[in-house]
Parts: structure tokens; sequence; C-alpha cells
């Protein structure tokens, strides 16, 4: 072991070349850490030269290197945000101390769990869509789909270097942990039920990297507020790569509906489905049902937790410096909209505990942002649909709305009603199964499947048709 050159071998900011504590730790943890990847990493090309980016560096200017690499031998870097030897806390009640450099002992559990907890949806994703190489609609999507894998494979050694930093003993069986729980396994699932969904083709990859990364966004960038300096400092890079995964969901999004739109206007009936390709309401259904889930790995409208997390200043607002005035949130108060007696009102809670929502409603606006460029996209094809996200009480299981049912806009319905509208509201067995009939490969260079428009601009300057995976 001792003449691992872990700076080549693991590129990183953190002078791991000198601790020779966290390379003992990484060094036991990285075979088991392969042999996770090769046994639940993408299936397939493993041993294919793909044309991927790699963290090289944090900083803003170049920090990442495009190449030919096969998967198993990415390298995996530790890359935390340049420091701010002046960083101050900023918010909650430690506001005006010193970040801290070290865990404080009262926050040990609390802080152990946020990371764990956001650690654990990295590898749930990747096995989530191990299946999809399998069916990718062109080799530049195939490209995507594996960038995103192996980063956020990179997440999970972000969250994993912390454990193993700070978190001592229990740090180190908590890294274990992460490459022991599968996704969707019965015994030992992933920790949040989004990433226990199967996601096994391209319209529900695309929904997936659309709303579930963009809850990470909002999770990470919350973190990024922390007075714990090495977290924040760990989550602000892990955005810089995130970007790339909510622009791959975006897009995808954005070039199905493209496409479906065209085929609408192709058939004589207005049938995408005839021409082969996905109909805008089954696309509608897909958003309907990832939209609601994701809501919910935001956590309870009202919570005691979020209040701690963020008078403990663990966690802040999105943007917290840079957006608000105030940075206590005492004596404030967030309104809800309740349903009591199938009727709406509105009920106040103090605004630490509303923090959640408050996450929340930043983002269902970015959702939002998104979903009027797709209907724009619709209109200029000249075909009359809108695209449309469900109101946030819509189908939840979690929170303050998951006892009771709600229609596409929010109003309170009866469980009937719900369950009679469930196959025009919600993606069907039917859907998935017909979208699974799609699932072909495409993976000749410059060619796309039928149900998706290629995208105007290849990764990194290179054109659509550039040869992004090579597989002879
Ligand atoms: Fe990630
Ligand atoms: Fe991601």
């Amino acid at each position: 072991m001792g003449a691992i050159d872990y700076q080549t071998l693991i590129p990183n900011n953190v002078n791991l070349a000198d601790d020779r504590r966290l390379q003992r730790a990484l060094g036991r943890w990285q075979p088991n850490y392969l042999e996770w990847w090769n046994e639940m990493g993408p299936d397939g090309f493993q041993t294919k030269d793909i044309y991927l980016r790699t963290a090289i560096s944090a900083d803003r200017q170049g920090w990442a290197h495009f190449d030919y690499v096969r998967m198993p031998e990415y390298r995996w870097g530790i890359f935390l945000a340049e420091p701010d030897p002046n960083r101050k806390i900023h918010f909650g009640d430690h506001m005006g101390q010193d970040v801290w450099q070290t865990v404080p002992g009262e926050y040990r559990n609390v802080l152990r769990r946020v990371i764990v907890t956001q650690g654990d949806t990295e590898p749930a994703s990747v096995e989530q869509q191990r299946q999809l190489g399998n069916t990718a609609p062109s080799l530049y999507d195939l490209r995507n789909l594996f960038q995103v894998n192996v980063e956020e494979g990179r997440h999970l050694w972000a969250m994993v270097y912390l454990l193993h930093s700070y978190f001592g003993r229990e740090g180190r069986d908590e890294a274990e942990e992460l490459l022991c729980r599968r996704s969707g396994d019965e015994d030992k699932p992933r920790i949040l039920d989004a990433f226990n969904q199967p996601c096994d083709d391209w319209l529900s990859f695309f929904c997936f990297t659309m709303f579930a990364d963009r809850d990470g966004k909002y999770q990470l960038a919350s973190l990024a507020e922390s007075a714990f300096d090495p977290l924040a400092r760990t989550c602000r890079f892990m955005l810089t790569e995130e970007a790339h995964h909510l622009f791959v969901g975006d897009k995808g999004m954005e070039r199905i509906i493209r496409r479906s739109a065209e085929l609408t206007r192709l058939d004589p009936n207005g049938e995408a489905r005839n021409q082969g390709g996905i109909d805008l309401p089954t696309i509608q259904r897909f958003i309907n049902f990832w939209f609601s889930y994701c809501l919910d790995l935001f956590g309870s409208e009202i919570s005691t937790n979020a209040a701690d997390y963020f008078g403990h200043s663990l966690k802040g607002r999105f943007q917290e410096a840079r957006r608000y005035d105030e940075h206590t949130a005492l004596n404030q108060f967030k309104t809800f909209t309740v349903a009591s007696a199938g009727k709406l009102t509105t009920e106040e809670a103090p605004l630490r505990n509303a923090m959640n929502e408050v996450l929340r409603d930043d983002y269902i606006s970015d959702c939002q942002t998104a979903v009027r460029r797709w209907n724009k996209a619709i209109k200029k094809i000249g075909v009359d649909f809108e695209m449309a996200l469900p109101n946030r009480r819509f189908h939840r299981r979690q929170g303050l709305y998951a006892e009771q049912n709600f229609d596409l806009e929010g109003n309170p319905i009866t469980e009937a009603e719900f369950e009679a509208n469930r196959d025009v509201w919600l993606r069907t067995d039917a859907d998935l199964a017909y979208v699974r009939t799609l699932m072909k490969p495409c993976h000749e260079k410059g060619k796309i499947a039928n149900w998706i428009a290629p995208p105007r601009n290849g990764v990194d300057g290179k054109p659509f048709e550039f040869e992004y995976v090579r597989l002879v």
C-alpha cells in the first residue's frame, strides 16, 4: 500500500500526500469503492473509451480536463473550493463567529447525518441509472449519462472524505455503509425514497436529472452556507459539476418535448405515438410523477429539525449571504396553505421551522423557469399544448399534505376522486411499457433515436457527430 502515489491516483487539493491517516483510510475504502463501481455502476461499457471531463483543480478558470478515459480508470478526486481565511458564520445563532474547521462536539451527530444522507444519494443515482447505457438514444447522450455517473461517484468521494477526515471511526463505518446500501433493495434500501425508484428509461432519466439532481443543487447550496467550513467548501465545488447534470436533465426534457411536438404536427391525427414518438400528455404524466416525488426530498413543511439546522448555523437558505439582509430568521413567520374539512385556509409557522419550505419555494420557481422555456419550444412548433408543474400539494407522501388528496391545481379532493383520475395525472404502467418499447440503442456516430431531437451543441466545443464513446 505504501507505494501508492496518491497525488496521481486521487487528484486533490487537500494535501493528501502529507496526511498519512487519511491515506490509510482512503486506501482501505478505495478498493471497496471500485468493487461497488464494477458491480453497481454502468452495465457494460466499462472497457470503452469515453470522452469525459475530469476535475483536476478547484480553479474557476480551468478546473476540468476533457479526454478519453475508461470509467474504472476515472480519477475520482477530492476538491474543496478555495478557502476564505476571513470567512465568518453569517446566519443563525453563531452568526459573527469564525467558521469551524473541526466539528463541534454538540453537532457531531447531526452533521454526520446530514453528510451521510447527502452522500447516500450519490451512489444511489448511479445504481438507478445502471442499465441506461444499453438504450442510449445517441453517443452524445451515452457520454452525458456516464459523465453524470462518474461525477456522482466523485460526489460520494467528497462526502467520504469528510466522513474520514472529521468523524473518526464512526465516519469510517458510515463510509463503508454507503457502499452497502442498494437502490430499491428490500433489506438495505437507499435512505431517501426517490432514490429507490427505478429509473430505467431515458424519459425517467431526464426527469430525474431535471428534478432530483435539482433538489441536490438546493441541498448543496444550503450546505455551502454552513458554518462547518470543510462541508461548505466541498459542496461549493460539487455545485460546479452539478450544473452539468441539471443541464442534461433540462435540455434532455426540452429535446424530447420538441421532438414530440414535431411528431404531433407531422401526424395527420396529431398523434405523436403513431409517429414513434412520446406524446406530450405522457411526458406531462412523467413530470407529475417525478416532480411530486422530488418535492418530498425537501422534508416536512414545518420542521423542528429544519429550525435546528438553521439555528445552529449548519444549513442556510439558498444564497443566504447574497439574497437576504436579515440572517437570524427570528420573530418572523411564513404563511402556509392547509386543507381542513375540504377547504383551503392559511396558517402561520415560525420562519425557522419553515426553512424546508423556503428552500422548496426557490426550487419550484427554478423548475418553473425551465417549464416556461419548454412551452415556448412547443409553441414555436405550432402545437397547442402547455406543460405545467403540478401544485406542490399534489401527490405528496411526506409532510403537511401527505394524508390528504389534491388535484393538479392543489384543490382538496376525495380519495375516490384522486383514484378516478390517477391514470390521467400520473404515469401509468402502460405509459412505462410504451416508453420502454422506444428504448432501443442508437449508438451510431451522428445518429439519433426518432423520439428525441438532437442537441443544439455538442460537448467541449465538439459537434454532435463527434465520437463521444469509442465502441470498437
Ligand atoms: Fe451529486
Ligand atoms: Fe448530480
